[in-house]
């Protein structure tokens, strides 16, 4: 197995993707590493006393697995947000939306790896220069920001011709043989988030959770985000109301770096985290209408594994 996996004893290669604002926190990444993946707290939209919290009830949780956290470099305190990761001594850090340079060195003087998420064989390779330990391959079925219209199939192979360190890949994977097909094009191992957000284990709102369920292919869209960048989301009042250009009122305390200001995005996403689905953005991955049950994490690793020579139990 590759290096990143092997170096940290993990069981299987599935990363659980980084999902704010709160979505994945301790107990559904806690549950994942205990299961055998690597279990990732998404750190945007929290303060770091906040991710200090978060971080040790994972690691509680985990008995030993493996936890990381993920920081989208467009928050403010992106930094402060990675070093409190590096202090707490997570297993490794992932960054997306956006590029930083910095954050390689930090992780190499914490002796922690990092992880970029690209979209492009380009940034791939710039990731790779300055020292990424992985990427992870990010393709327009993602649920999230999007940094690509090219598929998760369409990428892969290339990001993976392009570096020699593990390529990971992300958006759209739901299922045992989605897996199997990564792995074919040449991934190293998956990320995966829509998944586990149907998962007992994940804390968003029950509401949450049937909007996800009782969504159907033509109800996942593209809304503008203030960040910059398209996302992709589950259609309900609030992206409709974009889709018209109508802005909500907004309570603006300046927390990203760039940012339209049409509206939050991070108090839209914890509106619908909370259950207040039509005054927020539910965000999702392009085939999340194939999951049709809520399943115990350990049941969701049950079904996946089989792409793997050593089978959970
Ligand atoms: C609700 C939700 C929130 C997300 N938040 C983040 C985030 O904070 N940072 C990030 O890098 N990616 C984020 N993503 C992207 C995921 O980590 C992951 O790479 C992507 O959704 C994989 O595609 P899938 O959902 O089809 O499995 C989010 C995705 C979802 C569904």
């Amino acid at each position: 197995m590759l290096n990143i996996f092997k170096n940290i004893g993990l069981k299987y290669p599935i990363i659980q993707g980084g999902m704010a604002v709160r979505v994945s926190t301790a107990p559904l990444a806690g549950a994942v590493a205990c299961a055998g993946g690597i279990g990732i707290i998404a750190a945007t939209g929290m303060t770091v006393d906040e991710l200090r919290l978060e971080i040790r009830e994972a690691r509680r949780i985990a008995n030993n697995g493996t936890i990381g956290v993920n920081v989208m470099f467009a928050v403010r305190n992106f930094a402060e947000l990675v070093k409190t990761a590096l202090q707490e001594k997570v297993d490794l850090v992932v960054s997306g939306a956006g590029f930083s340079r910095d954050i390689f060195s930090w992780g190499k003087e914490a002796g922690i790896p990092i992880l970029t998420i690209v979209s492009t064989s380009r940034l791939a390779r710039i990731a790779e220069k300055y020292g990424a330990a992985a990427v992870v391959a990010e393709g327009f079925e993602a649920g999230g920001h999007l940094g690509t219209e090219l598929s998760t199939a369409e990428i892969v192979p290339e990001i993976k011709s392009a570096v020699k360190i593990p390529v990971i890949a992300a958006g759209g994977i739901t299922c045992e043989s989605d897996i199997a097909e990564m792995m074919s094009l040449g991934a190293d191992g998956v990320q995966m988030a829509t998944r586990f957000v149907l998962s007992k284990e994940c804390t968003v709102a029950d509401s949450f959770k049937t909007h996800y369920l009782s969504a159907r292919e033509e109800d996942v869209v593209i809304i503008k985000s203030p960040v910059g960048l398209p996302g992709r989301a589950i259609r309900n009042v609030f992206s409709e109301a974009l889709a018209r250009g109508e802005s909500p009122d907004i309570s603006c305390d300046d927390c990203l770096k760039v940012c339209s200001r049409e509206y939050c995005i991070l108090e839209a996403l914890e509106n619908s985290r909370l259950g207040h689905i039509d005054q927020g953005v539910v965000f999702s991955g392009q085939n999340v209408f194939k999951i049709k049950e809520i399943l115990s994490v350990k049941e969701i690793f049950k079904s996946l594994t089989g792409a793997f020579s050593i089978k959970a139990n």
